[in-house]
């Protein structure tokens, strides 16, 4: 028999307490936030779908694995494990520890970076670009149309554009830095990218001359898409995939909050030595010396084991099963979306929610607001407040799209955590004619989505 219900391929050990709330607390709660969630303390949270990043639930053989944690200052047994896993999973000789993604790309991105040089990307993630651009280079975004169409189907809809690849390699020559897959597609909805999309980057980087890496922190996520999705890969186990996936590549950044199943961490891999060396030698100035890289013995070993269990046939089949089992709810219910759904996160669009609210009056930060009042539920805008800016007159730019995100924790919620969530939602389409819009009375002038002040219109 073929069941129908996605079970959780886990039993659970040892159970973390919810604290329940009532509506008018929440109320009150928002208000001392300031209506933006991220000032909300994760205590009067109910469901925390802020981020997919560094919120997994920990394995028992992680947990295990924590207390063999080799502390020792240089050559801990630990970092020999987490590296040869890596080196195995990626086929690179040089890997690089860090403390998490962004400090793997400070040093990548820092070394190859520098005024004048440009980096190309289906879609550098807003950590990646802010280093990049910090360097003093540039950051281009190039993924394939439909991956700007929210509504329409495409089985890769985080595929880079390879034509507008070419045109720029041969526009930007020896300046571009390097060419940057993410896989999955992070800020265009979690959408996956094939193999033949990454073999074709792989081809223009190698007749260019120009470095190719992969940001792989969602990889085992990719890999299921593209068992299940791409013509002749239905025989490849998920970790096969992702290995022939990196032997398109010269090297790969990683944030271990998401794909190896941590709450921190992150590394380099490289191919090539004498790039791996002048890396090696900014990671020891500020992350720490190489086989630690600013991680505990205790951090590398569950890395390890969680690279090993990220791959399991079951887990992989429920992590995207159950995330599209959200998405698709929804979808029936008429919640407008991010269509088809990705594999860490559900992507509404608030626009259509709320066609009432203009984007000056961020209708995304009302939804994000409602699924907290209504259902204790975090989320995060993607829209107008993160990526809204202000023309010379001081109005508003808005963002091309008024999203929100539901990132899904691994291994954290079950399926009656996310009933509850539709069910949410229920309310937020019975209500949505009457929810109201924002405006800003207090923001820096840098990513002022984490710390606004906002009042309800
Ligand atoms: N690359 C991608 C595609 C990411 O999604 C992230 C983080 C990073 C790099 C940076 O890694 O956080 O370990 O420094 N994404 C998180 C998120 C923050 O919520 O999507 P980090």
């Amino acid at each position: 028999m073929k069941h129908r219900t996605i079970i959780e391929p886990f039993r659970i050990k040892s159970v973390e307490p919810i604290a329940l709330s009532t509506e008018q607390e929440r109320t009150a709660h928002l208000e001392r936030a300031h209506f933006n969630p991220f000032l909300l303390p994760s205590r009067s949270v109910i469901i925390d779908l802020l981020t997919d990043s560094g919120t997994s639930a920990m394995s028992a053989r992680q947990w295990a694995g924590m207390m063999e944690g080799d502390e020792a200052y240089a050559g801990s047994v630990s970092w020999h494990r987490m590296e040869q896993e890596v080196q195995d999973l990626t086929g690179m000789q040089h890997v690089l520890p860090t403390h998490q993604g962004r400090a793997a790309e400070r040093i990548i991105y820092g070394h190859l970076g520098g005024p004048g040089k440009v980096f190309i990307s289906n879609t550098h993630f807003d950590t990646t670009r802010a280093n990049i651009e910090f360097s003093g280079a540039m950051a281009i975004d190039i993924p394939i149309a439909e991956g700007r169409d929210p509504a329409l189907e495409h089985p890769f809809k985080g595929n880079m554009d390879l034509q507008a690849l070419a045109l720029l390699l041969t526009e930007h020559k020896a300046n571009v830095g390097a060419v940057i897959l993410t896989v999955t597609n992070n800020s265009g909805g979690g959408q996956p990218v094939s193999m033949a999309n990454a073999a074709g980057v792989a081809r223009l980087c190698k007749e260019h001359g120009v470095l190719f890496l992969l940001d792989c922190c969602r990889v085992a996520e990719n890999s299921w898409f593209v068992k299940h999705r791409e013509e002749g890969m239905a025989t490849l186990s998920y970790r096969e995939i992702a290995q022939h996936m990196f032997a398109l590549a010269d090297g790969a950044v990683m944030s271990a909050k998401k794909d190896a199943l941590v709450n921190m961490g992150g590394f380099l891999a490289l191919r090539d030595s004498a790039l791996a060396e002048a890396c090696k030698n900014l990671l020891i100035i500020t992350e720490g010396f190489a086989t630690y890289g600013g991680l505990s013995g205790r951090d590398m070993e569950a890395i390890a084991i969680g690279l090993q269990e990220v791959f399991d046939p079951s887990y992989l089949d429920y992590r995207i099963r159950s995330t599209s089992y959200l998405g698709d709810a929804l979808h029936a219910m008429g919640v407008p979306l991010m269509r088809p759904i990705g594999g860490h996160a559900v992507y509404i669009d608030a626009k259509r929610l709320y066609p009432h609210i203009p984007p000056e009056e961020y209708p995304g930060q009302t939804l994000v607001c409602e699924l907290y009042r209504l259902g204790g539920i975090r989320s995060v805008e993607i829209g107008s407040v993160m990526f809204g800016k202000y023309d010379d007159a001081g109005s508003l730019v808005p963002a091309s799209m008024e999203l929100v995100r539901l990132a899904i924790p691994r291994r954290v919620y079950t399926q009656s955590h996310i009933e509850y969530v539709i069910e949410t939602f229920e309310e937020v389409l019975r209500t949505r004619h009457e929810a109201r819009g924002f405006r800003i009375v207090k923001e820096p002038r840098f990513l002022r989505h984490f710390t606004a002040h906002f009042e309800q219109l």
